[in-house]
């Protein structure tokens, strides 16, 4: 026994340093594979161990279940914000406030301002304990579960001399190549795309789900340390101290002794950030040395030791040419600025993004005029205002559109949606394009060889008017296109017919229901498992399904209301397209005959998985406790009605780690037969 534990402590150390290793300093110390087996060998063995379950450990930031609500805890040191300058003239003023009040001579460290959103790190003994946001600054949300996914994020310290309790403050941010992802994936399934890393950052944050989180690419760069005495006579010796504990740190960290030195770090990265994988929305300047913070003190909100300068977004000024209004897959429409060139903050702008009606309205935005343009925290720059005074005479207001550009269906817009929508979804171009253009993507049905422009194509030589279409497709249909050889031709055709194969949860995700996603089309696949059943499901049936919210609900159930979308699936069914899970060879006969209620929240599994399980077993899930039950599997977080129930009737109440005993320590068998 002792011999496993040491052998788990063993493999937790060093998955530890390899996170750190990767994550921290960038220096990847093993290659994939090895830390895959070593990852996979740690869970078997907790898996079979729970009595050595850790919260910690480093097979817990994959993430896991939902947390329903978050704790508020209070933060033992209050949480403070800054005092925001805008100018060269508001910083001396600081700087000579500064000197005034000590009358010695002062060093500053200089920072950046991350713009992601604020956490503090509890660590007792050092070992995380929690992660608080900032909430109102003396008390916030425990977001602990979310936090343990962000790698770099230490779970136990490296090095000594921590407090036995401190709080590590910083900032939780997405950088770029993140973000862009994250965005692209939200436009696959028609959700808002969010406006920029900050949002997306402190709207991941507060994800239900950590397993979503451990995938959104998340990072924390670490500023401060609270406990009862300093770590350090300085700030810029705490940041030290912090990087050989195994924290994540800024590099652009630099002290300086005058106004002139600051202004130099402000203009240099007021410039460079362009450069920078993350967003920066300023400088951070603060007394360096800790006696003098503490003889400086702070207000109610923010301290009188530190300042933040806040870079001007890049604006330039340019002439609005035209305004195009596009349809996207779910028929949403976005207007886009056509603009005469301009260079902005690196580049050459040539459209800009005008969000919606009511911000085009209530800018008074009109073609003709000089506008001014902002690349903020976004990506797009975006139009943020009109210069009046070079507004030609002859100007009118600009009038939205009211027919859709593409198919000239009367444009809709939702109560609470700023966007509108072209409701002819199976008969607006660009819609029917956008579908079959998802469908056959690498992440749905994977269909090589035809990209948007041969679907465009066959689209518009009347070969393609809806998904299940690419089933009719012949070689001999193909090869008279512009672009298309034989041999292509031929792949082609191969590869749509080779589709058939893919698993229903992949088909349900790539016929494009909308905001049902990779991850949504999954647990619905898993919970019910063809699409006749979900057809036939009830709303409230639906709502039963981990991650269905009213919202995708309703979307389900409007799409098959639809009796073309029904038409089209049944073509599909015709075709061979897998419209039902496969049923999986049972594992064992454990659970033969036994019928099983899921209740609460499981460290192991998700409930889909338990469900899995069940059923690989040889045993039935059902929904409530009632005399025919046999076991209630329960876990934290368990409903109370059933519990009483279970109690009442004496159903037998088991833990996830009972049940994994039952069915013979199935762990790593089940990562691997739960992949869709
Ligand atoms: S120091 C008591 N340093 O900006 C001092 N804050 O506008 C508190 N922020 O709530 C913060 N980068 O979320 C500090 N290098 C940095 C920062 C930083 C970003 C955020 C932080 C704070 C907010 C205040």
């Amino acid at each position: 026994m002792d011999n496993t534990k040491q052998k788990i402590d063993h493999l937790r150390r060093v998955l530890d340093r390899l996170n750190y290793d990767y994550y921290v300093r960038n220096a990847p110390a093993a290659e994939d594979r090895e830390y895959d087996r070593m990852m996979a060998e740690l869970a078997a063995l907790e898996a079979a161990h729970p009595e050595f379950a850790d919260p910690n450990s480093p097979t817990h930031r994959v993430g896991s279940d939902l947390t329903r609500e978050f704790q508020q805890v209070a933060h033992r040191y209050p949480m403070l914000s800054l005092a925001n300058t805008y100018s060269e003239e508001e910083v001396r003023d600081f700087i000579a406030r500064v000197d005034r009040e000590t009358a010695v001579p002062t060093a500053y460290c200089c920072e950046l301002k991350f713009d992601g959103t604020a956490i503090s790190l509890t660590y007792e003994n050092g070992r995380f304990v929690r992660a608080v946001t900032r909430g109102d600054g003396t008390q916030g949300d425990d977001v602990s579960a979310n936090v343990r996914t962000i790698r770099s994020i230490p779970m136990s310290l490296q090095g000594d001399g921590w407090p036995a309790y401190m709080e590590v403050r910083g900032e939780i941010y997405m950088p770029h190549g993140s973000f862009e992802r994250l965005n692209a994936e939200r436009a696959d399934i028609g959700e808002e795309p969010f406006a920029n890393p900050r949002n997306a950052a402190a709207g991941t944050l507060k994800q239900q789900n950590s397993a979503v989180v451990a995938k959104r690419g998340l990072d924390a760069v670490l500023y401060a340390v609270q406990a009862d005495a300093p770590v350090a006579a300085s700030h810029y010796e705490t940041l030290q101290k912090l990087r050989e504990w195994g924290f994540k740190t800024s590099s652009a960290v630099q002290l300086c002794r005058s106004a002139e030195e600051i202004m130099a770090y402000i203009r240099h990265w007021d410039k460079a950030r362009h450069e920078l994988p993350y967003e920066t929305d300023g400088a951070v300047i603060k007394v360096d040395s800790i006696r003098l913070q503490r003889d400086l003190g702070a207000t109610a909100k923010a301290p009188r030791w530190a300042v933040a300068y806040k870079f001007k977004a890049e604006q330039a000024v340019t002439r609005l040419v035209s305004v195009d209004f596009q349809v996207g897959r779910t028929g949403a429409i976005t207007p886009v600025a056509n603009l005469e060139p301009v260079r902005l903050a690196g580049t050459t702008v040539r459209r800009a993004s005008l969000h919606n009606a009511e911000q085009i309205e209530l800018l008074d935005i009109r073609v003709g005029d000089a506008v001014r343009v902002e690349k903020g925290g976004e990506i797009i720059p975006k139009i943020v205002g009109v210069d009046l005074a070079q507004r030609p005479a002859e100007s009118v207001p600009f009038r939205y559109i009211t027919h859709c550009p593409e198919c000239g269906t009367p444009l809709v817009r939702e109560e609470d949606e700023a966007k509108h929508y072209c409701p002819n979804a199976t008969g607006c171009p660009p819609q029917i394009v956008g579908r079959i253009v998802h469908y056959i993507s690498r992440k749905a049905m994977n269909i090589e060889g035809l990209g948007d422009e041969t679907v465009q194509l066959l689209y518009n030589n009347g070969l393609l008017g809806d998904i299940a279409n690419l089933y009719d497709l012949e070689v001999e249909h193909l090869v008279p296109l512009e672009r298309l050889g034989r041999k292509s031709a031929e792949n082609i055709v191969g590869n749509i017919a080779g589709s058939v194969e893919v698993p229903y949860a992949r088909v349900l995700f790539a016929i494009g229901i909308r905001y049902v996603g990779e991850t949504t089309a999954r647990k619905l696949a898993a919970a019910i498992p063809s699409i006749d059943a979900l057809m036939a499901a009830s709303r409230e049936e639906l709502l039963e399904v981990e991650e269905v919210g009213g919202k995708i609900a309703d979307s389900i159930l409007a799409y098959f209301a639809d009796r073309r979308n029904v038409e089209m699936i049944d073509r599909l069914r015709r075709a061979g397209v897998q419209l039902q899970a496969v049923e999986r060879a049972r594992l064992s006969e454990a659970l033969a005959g036994k019928k099983i209620v899921i209740s609460g929240t499981f460290d192991l599994h998700s409930r889909p998985e338990l469900k899995e399980l069940i059923e690989l077993h040889g045993g039935t899930n059902q929904s409530s406790v009632s005399k025919a039950t046999d076991y209630l599997l329960a876990g934290s977080g368990i409903g109370p009605k059933k519990l009483e129930t279970a109690t009442k009737l004496g159903v037998r109440i088991i833990s996830e780690e009972e049940f994994m005993e039952m069915i013979g320590g199935e762990m790593l068998k089940i990562q691997q037969t739960t992949l869709f």
